[in-house]
């Protein structure tokens, strides 16, 4: 038990210099994952090797893990993403974005790709991702909270889709959940204007399954994980397919989607 409850770091959170360069730390505490954005100093601003290391999180992440929370070191969950990628300069050791965007335009939609896979992996069936958000939540960093199934924030949450501001589209799969989530009127007020997303309004529109005081964030976390994990794995896991697949499906289709899963789980269940 001690073992099992014993922390352990990731694959790839042992590797210090990927770590370091990427701003994320990974740590594993049984069937509970935690990615902290660790760039306090700079607002967890994230970079090319921010995205780099969530992708790789997603590649490595151990079987056992049930849930994942995203949370940011400091008073910002995320400032979006780092400014310095738009001077010519770029960030050190990982160039610029005009640098990438001379890669021509296929090869940096592929890049783009490459960069979304580290926020479409928090959906999967078999985890339940939350994003515990203090702060700002800036562009890439609202996205990244989009990512997430669920939002636990502070009251001091301060949400903002900053990207047409720029000149820029939100391009970090963040579009699709915040439609889903708030309906297509309310996104486009949200990013067309680019304004802030205060808590009171984030949890009347959605945004938020839940706001607490500041002090209050890490707790309420831990028991949403303790309600989570209270449940039948592999029902949980079955149950989270049918809720992603039920607006792509007519009603017709769904029952025959939750009669199917069901069947499995009764054989499961009968051994
Ligand atoms: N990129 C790089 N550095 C950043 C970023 C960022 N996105 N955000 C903050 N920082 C740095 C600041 O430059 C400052 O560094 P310094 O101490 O070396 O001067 C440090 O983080 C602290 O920032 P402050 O502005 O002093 O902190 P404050 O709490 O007053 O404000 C806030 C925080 C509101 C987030 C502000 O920093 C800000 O507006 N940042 C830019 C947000 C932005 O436009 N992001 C891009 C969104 S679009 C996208 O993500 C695709």
């Amino acid at each position: 038990m001690a073992e099992a409850q014993a922390r352990q770091r990731g694959g790839y959170a042992d590797d210090g210099s990927a770590q370091a360069e990427s701003g994320v730390r990974f740590e594993v505490d049984g069937e509970i994952a935690t990615i902290t954005l660790d760039r306090p100093e700079k607002r967890n601003a994230m970079t090319f090797a921010t995205w780099h290391g969530l992708a790789r999180i997603g590649e490595s992440l151990p079987e056992q893990v049930r849930v994942v929370v995203v949370k940011g070191e400091g008073p910002s969950f995320s400032a979006g993403i780092d400014l310095q990628m738009f001077t010519p300069e770029g960030v050190p050791g990982q160039g610029s974005m005009s640098s990438a965007v001379e890669t021509g335009e296929a090869g940096f939609e592929q890049r783009i790709r490459r960069f979304q896979a580290g926020f479409l992996w928090l959906r999967r069936p078999e985890i339940v991702s939350i994003a515990a958000v203090r702060g700002h939540a800036i562009g890439a960093g609202f996205q990244l909270a989009l990512a997430c199934d669920l939002r636990i924030v502070a009251e001091n949450v301060l949400f903002c889709m900053k990207e047409p501001a720029l000149g820029l589209v939100p391009d970090l799969t963040g579009t699709k959940p915040l439609v889903e989530l708030v309906g297509l009127a309310k996104a486009i007020d949200i990013c067309l204007t680019a304004r802030t997303v205060h808590a009171d309004e984030a949890m009347r529109i959605g945004l938020a399954e839940k706001v607490v005081a500041g002090g209050d964030l890490d707790q309420a976390v831990h028991d949403k994980i303790a309600e989570l994990l209270s449940t039948n794995r592999d029902a949980a896991v079955a149950t989270k397919r049918l809720l992603q697949g039920a607006q792509a499906r007519t009603l017709e289709e769904q029952s025959v989607a939750e009669a199917i899963e069901q069947v499995a789980r009764l054989k499961a269940l009968s051994g």
